[in-house]
């Protein structure tokens, strides 16, 4: 009996210094012979050399500079944070569609080291801000640059990806928003950023309700984003609503939707168009946070959420999606289950991909230009928001049922407790990418994989001698 156990606990003991390349079994989806590029093997491209080709100087530039401070939510608690000059959440960086952004980021006090990760925007891999496996954590006094072309037209955000854990809790993060060059014909552009703060929401760093200054009649697309671990209600008290685009895609079709809620998956975002009525205000609800839209002074009884859902899998309509899922190149399987057994020598019930605990899911194996499906199957008795880096992915089919609405592009999927996901995305962004649960202590427990493209590599390592611990 201890002998057995024994070996376990030892065998689940994390080196100190480990490269992602080194993690788990590679998985080739059906396609022999595909396998990471190990460190030290000829050839490769390393991931630092995917970046933004283009050296022009950028349309939109900031710099945000990280801190560690007392912040005192307006309408909600005082706690320690993390901030970006100053907020948290930090600056919207607007940009318009086509623009070259660049955002340098100085950590003034960020113990631990930061990143920044630009969830939900199809970066170049040097870019995604994943410590330890694209750049090395932006330890005290230090600096780096992030530039990419904002090609992507929506809603996204920007947080950290080092000990993400905990500091994207304490807010260390922002919104982005990518405007059409033709500009949003005549709505006014309202973020919701939504985020829990010692456990009570607050909308654009403000709890309870923020006014915003519509005039009567008028429509706005209000954009809203859940950077909480936990999926969020978000509903309109005295109007009825569009569901224009989730995760940063516009949606085909939108029709009027009344009595339901949209069940927003942690690191998600809708944008919902809402017109303002010609007397009083219309309420964007969050469940402890509501943005109201209207004049000066004007207000609107609030509502309590309905249990009716907006269900993604038929809201819309169907267009074509661009390229062919019924003959996928490679099919992959991300089953998530949960048993006894040891991480890293800690004993727990502990997540499993494909039946393996930490370090052990697979690598995801492509080639660029690859069609690939994955089903996520989850049987591990928790809902998991699950999130791929550098791609977007089209539901398929839910439990086996097809998609029968306007292609639901997400880069943020909730998959229930016994439920199964068919997506499928194109591999047209080469790198190593995460594709994790969002549910960030989730992912610190080990609920996460990567997707590897043939030939790409990485020197950057992971592990308590290196300053990087991405989760
Ligand atoms: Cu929003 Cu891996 O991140
Ligand atoms: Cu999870």
């Amino acid at each position: 009996m201890l002998l057995p156990l024994a070996w376990l606990w030892s065998a689940s003991l994390i080196p100190s210094s480990y490269s992602v390349l080194t993690m788990g079994p590679a998985d080739t989806g059906g396609v022999p012979g595909s396998h990471p590029h190990l460190p030290g093997a000829a050839g490769g491209r390393d991931v630092t050399t995917l970046v933004e080709p283009s050296r022009a100087a950028p349309d939109v530039e900031v710099t945000l500079t990280a801190r560690q401070q007392k912040v005192t939510v307006p309408g909600g608690p005082t706690l320690t944070a993390y901030t970006l000059n100053g907020t948290t959440p930090g600056p919207t960086i607007r940009a318009r569609e086509g623009d070259l952004v660049q955002v340098t980021l100085v950590n003034e006090s960020v113990p631990g080291g930061t990143t920044l990760h630009w969830h939900g925007i199809d970066v170049p891999n040097a870019e995604d801000g994943v410590a330890g496996v694209t750049q090395d954590a932006v330890p005290v006094g230090g600096r780096h640059v992030y530039r990419f072309r904002a090609t992507q037209v929506g809603t996204y955000w920007y947080h950290s990806h080092q000990i993400s854990h905990e500091q994207v809790v304490k807010g260390l993060l922002g919104a982005v928003v990518v405007t059409p060059r033709a500009g949003l014909g005549g709505d006014v552009d309202v973020v919701g950023l939504s985020h829990l703060y010692a456990g009570r929401r607050a909308v654009q760093g403000r709890g309870g309700d923020v006014p915003v200054e519509v005039v009567a009649g008028k429509w706005a697309r209000v954009r809203i984003i859940n950077t909480d671990n936990g999926i969020m209600p978000v509903w309109v008290s005295g109007a009825s609503y569009q569901v224009v685009a989730v995760d940063g895609t516009d949606v085909n079709g939108p029709t009027a939707v009344e009595g339901k809620k949209v069940a927003l998956a942690a690191g998600g975002r809708v944008d919902l168009r809402v017109q303002v009525p010609a007397t009083g205000a219309v309420r964007v609800e969050m469940g402890g946070a509501a943005l109201v839209l209207g004049p000066p002074g004007s207000s609107a009884p609030a509502t309590r959420a309905p249990t009716d859902v907006v269900d993604l899998l038929s809201y819309g309509t169907p267009q074509p999606l661009g390229f062919d899922p019924t003959k996928p190149d490679r099919r992959f399987t991300y089953s998530i289950g949960r048993r006894p057994g040891f991480v890293n020598g800690k004993p727990g019930v502990h997540w499993t991909v494909n039946g393996k605990m930490f370090p052990g899911a697979p690598m995801f194996m492509v080639a660029e230009g690859d069609v690939a499906v994955v089903r996520i199957d989850n049987h591990s008795g928790e809902t998991h928001p699950m999130h791929l880096h550098g791609h977007h992915v089209v539901v398929l089919a839910r439990d086996g049922v097809k998609a029968t609405g306007s292609p639901w592009w997400t880069d943020s999927l909730e998959v229930g407790n016994n439920q199964t996901m068919d997506v499928a995305f194109v591999a047209d962004n080469p790198g190593i990418w995460l594709d994790h649960c969002h549910n960030l202590p989730h992912a610190k427990e080990g609920l996460q994989a990567h997707l590897m493209y043939e030939g790409v590599t990485t020197t950057f390592k992971l592990g308590r001698d290196t300053p990087n611990s991405p989760e």
